[in-house]
């Protein structure tokens, strides 16, 4: 804990760094300071740092690394380096946020959750659409067993990204994206959906480039059994003129639907339908108790703030980061083979060591890219 109670912060990329300082650690002024910005781009770097007057402002990552005073590095750079700049700053004995996707496959996430045991710091991974009144509302319900049975699930991930957002050069592409809708985009909804129901199973998925000429899927559909029992159905799109984020739960005593807001799906209003009214009162007595959360990245560097200070555990931890990273890695290689597959994914998988990859070590990210298909 620093001396003067408010941690120190060095954001390392400036796309969605500019919302970790705007929404996040600037609506809590007294527990944070953003002191040092770090970016290849010399006019992004120039242009958040005016807007924030944040005071040092470099181009090199070890320049972040060697200003003993941050006592957090916040990674919002291309996943591609996320692994390295992660293991970097931990070697550092630095706190480190990082952007999702946290890296690149199973093996790494292993790797960081080995690196993190024997350093200084802790590594928080942002999952920030957990913060929000409507999805905690659920959640309490369902940890205090009032839902009852799970029976199924709906999660619809229907946004929209055209040319323009592909010019950024790391976008689209499998060595620097990583992956795409399912990796990209719906990560958030998918991880809120395991945070409400619990692990998964077995999946099937299917995945297509449709929307935009890139080389990862634009669009998915998977459908999932959960280790309660609960089925599951994914649909994830890049090409819907509508965008929502939808996700509905129908337990035994309540059916959930969340607000359709695409990027705040977890904000309220989300609708509460009790099975009966015994089951009303008793969700009505549960909400009693709930306490507001703010949404978003306000409420993560919140929750972030507190962890810090008590050493309890992180609002996000790597495990929390590795289950949507496993979800990922069954789904792309379902896609891939056309077969079920099981969780867990254990280091025997073909593709622990990448979801791109088959056991050759060929790219075989979702095995659908005939030339027919990506001209359709
Ligand atoms: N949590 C969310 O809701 C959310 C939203 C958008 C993006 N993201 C994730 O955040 C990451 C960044 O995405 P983005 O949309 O901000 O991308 P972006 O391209 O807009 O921004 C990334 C920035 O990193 C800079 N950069 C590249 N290499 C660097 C290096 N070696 N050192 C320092 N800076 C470097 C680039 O110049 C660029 O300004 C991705 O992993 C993405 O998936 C998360």
């Amino acid at each position: 804990m620093p001396q003067s109670g408010i941690w120190t912060v060095a954001v390392v990329g400036c796309g969605i760094g500019r919302s970790h300082i705007a929404e996040g650690y600037s609506r809590h002024p007294d527990k944070f300071r953003v002191v040092a910005l770090c970016d290849v781009d010399r006019e992004r770097l120039g242009k958040l740092g005016d807007e924030f007057s944040v005071p040092r402002r470099v181009t090199s990552f070890d320049g972040v690394l060697r200003m003993d005073d941050i006592d957090i590095v916040d990674i919002c750079t291309p996943p591609a380096l996320h692994f390295a700049q992660t293991l970097a700053a931990l070697s550092t004995g630095k706190q480190v946020v990082c952007e999702k996707p946290l890296v690149g496959s199973l093996a790494e996430v292993d790797r960081v959750i080995a690196a993190e045991r024997e350093a200084a710091g802790r590594v928080m991974p942002v999952f920030q659409y957990r913060f929000g009144n409507g999805l905690q509302k659920a959640k309490r319900v369902i940890d205090l067993g009032i839902a009852g049975k799970p029976y199924l699930a709906t999660v619809e991930t229907a946004w929209r990204r055209t040319p323009a957002y592909y010019k950024t050069p790391w976008r689209g592409r499998a060595d620097s994206e990583l992956g795409g809708v399912l990796l990209t985009h719906a990560i958030h909804s998918h991880d809120l959906m395991t945070y409400l129901m619990g692990p998964v199973a077995s999946v099937f998925a299917r995945t297509a480039t449709r929307v935009n000429p890139i080389e990862v899927e634009d669009c998915a559909v998977a459908n999932l059994a959960m280790q309660n029992g609960a089925l599951v159905s994914l649909s994830a799109t890049l090409g819907s003129h509508k965008e929502i984020s939808r996700l509905r739960f129908c337990f035994e005593h309540v059916t959930f639907e969340s607000s359709q807001a695409p990027y705040s799906p977890s904000d309220d209003p989300w609708e509460i339908v009790p099975a009966s009214p015994e089951a009303a009162n008793r969700i009505a007595d549960a909400l009693a108790g709930h306490r507001f959360v703010p949404s978003r990245f306000e409420g993560l560097m919140g929750a972030y703030y507190s962890a810090l200070a008590t050493g309890g555990e992180l609002p996000v931890t790597l495990a929390d980061a590795r289950r949507p990273l496993e979800l990922v890695t069954a789904l792309y290689h379902s896609a891939a083979t056309g077969a079920a597959v099981s969780l867990p994914i254990e280091a025997d998988h073909p593709r622990y060591n990448g979801w791109r990859h088959d056991a050759s070590g060929a790219v075989s990210m979702m095995g659908l890219y005939t030339p027919t298909e990506r001209t359709q």
